[in-house]
């Protein structure tokens, strides 16, 4: 068993539910975290970090970086060594992005090289899972690419889904938060069958126009019934950055993950112009934003050291 002393994690921030895909669907996009961990010869845990937002961060063992990273080690039974943790911050904070889920997927994939790789990467993602609850972040972060997840007897089965190489994610993150929490509050405990089959024909409906770049499917498949009604009105801005992004030629908007980020899915001939379109609505609405075009990064978590 090798011992490394100093491992550097890079994991991309994730954009779930793709709108009819609540709580399954997730992909990976090139905007990341980085995660620098280093063995201490004396007792203790220093965490720096830098980058977007940093000062939010808590630097001591509530941080759920260095939660992830004891967890593995509590799974293997180990007492985790003390480590020096620099973290580079490019995902922000509590905006649908899956700040949370590159926290837990570097947390244990750091620890696990560090521990000498006890742990199969199938074994990381289920205790990813465990700890983010939903698999729709935790999933593509670790693994990269558009990932579909589905419970089975055996535990979970993990699918890939094919993304069309023109259709461009882009995002458009406002300078407020929304936490997770407060976002899944507003959603009934109980739907419609009407509403369960409506959000079954459209993930269906998605999973085809991703692959293969149908517009019209796309137009149609991001329509939700699950979530996005309740969650849009704790996004101010919400219907006027639809409608400027679709006027533009998005193919349509969703929420990103849990909000408040909104995502347009675009022919790549139109992403300039959505981006625009996105920025200026929410700037005429009173709020500050930042608007990217991204791409899917199908790398996942990686790491050197
Ligand atoms: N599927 C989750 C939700 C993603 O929408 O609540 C946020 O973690």
């Amino acid at each position: 068993m090798s011992v490394v002393s100093s491992i550097t994690v890079t994991v991309p921030a994730t954009t779930a539910n793709l709108g009819p895909g609540f709580d399954c669907i997730g992909a990976a996009l090139t905007l990341y975290n980085q995660f620098k961990f280093t063995r201490l010869e004396e007792d203790g845990l220093i965490i720096s970090v830098t980058g977007t937002e940093a000062q939010r961060v808590q630097t001591d063992e509530s941080n759920l970086l260095y939660q992830g990273f004891a967890k593995l080690y509590q799974y293997i039974g180990e007492t985790p060594p003390s480590v020096k943790i620099e973290i580079q911050l490019g995902v922000p904070l509590a905006r649908g992005l899956g700040s949370s889920a590159t926290a837990i997927v570097g947390g244990l994939v750091a620890a696990n090289q560090l521990a000498g790789a006890p742990l199969s990467q199938l074994q990381v993602m289920e205790l990813a899972i465990a700890m983010e609850g939903h698999p729709d972040n935790v999933v593509p972060a670790l693994l990269g690419g558009c990932r579909l997840a589905a419970t089975s007897t055996d535990g979970w089965e993990i699918c890939d889904i094919p993304w069309c190489g023109e259709i461009v994610p882009v995002v458009a993150i406002p300078d407020f938060e929304l936490s997770t929490g407060e976002a899944r509050q507003v959603l009934p405990t109980q739907v419609s069958r009407a509403d369960a089959i409506f959000n079954t024909a459209h993930l269906g409906l998605l999973l085809r126009g991703l692959q293969t770049g149908n517009g019209q499917w796309l137009k149609a498949a991001l329509q939700d019934k699950l979530h996005q009604p309740y969650r849009q009105e704790l996004i101010p801005g919400y219907d006027a950055v639809n409608t400027a992004a679709v006027k533009a030629g998005a193919y349509g908007m969703v929420i990103s993950g849990a909000g408040p980020t909104l995502l347009a899915l675009v022919d790549q001939l139109y992403s300039q112009a959505v981006q625009e379109a996105m920025l200026s609505a929410w700037h005429s609405a009173g709020i500050m934003a930042v608007v990217r075009s991204l791409s899917l990064d199908t790398q996942g978590a990686s790491y050197q050291g």
